[in-house]
């Protein structure tokens, strides 16, 4: 796999003054993100191949995602981090540090996922390096702004997956017993920690233009990349022409109920000036989530 390569100490902080400014976060007061240190056991003979509703399609793009995982987020624990000597507040401090260490155990747990598929004959392990490629590329070439500015705008995005998505409609109940748990926990610590790398884009005065503009760029390339990845673990399985799973998939997806359809509004106002992740507060869909997926780790 390639080499991460880091945030250059000599990239320049376009279009931010130096100044830090006091933006009130709309965040509930005490929201420090949990570290959890779940293990999961992926390595059982008797999982079906397609672990959620029996289907290659909704199968597959999970799988998809979670190889952008690890280079992922990364990625986004490094743009937060580079500037997080500059953040005062105790609160978003201590914040930080939770998202972090949330982050850090997401990789690392969806990285014993990856092999788990890998070892099963689901290639993610070259869609893995196309994506670290991609980040390795935005490292060198954006802005430390834009860069977080990017992770402001994905972290969006997960956010509405886990809570709009994941926690709300069935989509849990229908994946094996095995595999149910670490997207819930990974659902859960994602609303947590929604607001982090927001809030720190604002305290160092990021510009409303780049949080704009990377969101429009992360909404075409994210849909490109995960479309283009799924066809092609499709093809590798063999799966290309199962037109009763793709139909099945979109009507779930746009028709009925259709859960990405449904949570076009809640992305939307991303592009308010008044946004603010914790202007949708999720906490009765996680705190049920908890309860019912996460036991002891709760
Ligand atoms: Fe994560
Ligand atoms: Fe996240």
């Amino acid at each position: 796999m390639n080499a991460i390569v880091p945030i250059g100490p000599n990239r320049k902080r376009k279009g931010i003054t130096g100044a830090i400014s006091a933006v009130a976060s709309k965040t509930p007061k005490g929201m420090i993100p949990q570290v959890r240190r779940p293990e999961f056991e992926f390595n059982t003979d008797d999982m079906p191949r397609y672990w959620w509703d029996n289907n290659p399609v909704k199968t597959l793009l999970l799988a998809a995602m979670s190889a952008g995982f690890p280079p992922g987020e990364r990625f986004f624990i490094d743009s937060v981090r580079y500037f997080e000597k500059e953040i005062t507040d105790p609160e978003l401090k201590k914040a930080i540090k939770g998202f972090i260490g949330q982050e850090a155990h997401h990789s690392r747990e969806h990285e014993m996922l990856n092999g788990f598929l890998q070892d099963k004959g689901v290639n993610l392990a070259r869609l893995e390096k196309e994506i670290l490629g991609f980040m390795n590329w935005m490292r060198k070439n954006l802005s430390p702004e834009r860069q977080l500015a990017h992770t402001v705008a994905v972290e969006h995005f997960t956010a509405l997956m886990a809570e709009e998505f994941l926690l709300k409609y069935d989509a849990l109940e229908e994946m094996d017993p095995r595999m149910a748990p670490v997207w819930a926990w990974h659902a859960v610590e994602e609303s947590e920690h929604k607001a982090v790398a927001f809030d720190v884009y604002k305290a160092i005065g990021g510009s409303e233009f780049t949080r704009v503009t990377e969101m429009m760029l992360v909404s075409v390339l994210f849909p490109f990349f995960t479309t283009m990845h799924l066809t092609q673990l499709m093809r590798e399985e063999g799966q290309l022409s199962n037109v009763k799973a793709w139909a099945s998939t979109l009507n779930y997806m746009w028709g009925k109920p259709g859960v990405f359809r449904k949570l076009l509004p809640s992305y939307f106002k991303f592009y308010s000036p008044n946004f603010h992740p914790w202007n949708h507060d999720a906490r009765d869909l996680v705190e049920k989530a908890k309860k019912k997926w996460l036991g002891d780790w709760a």
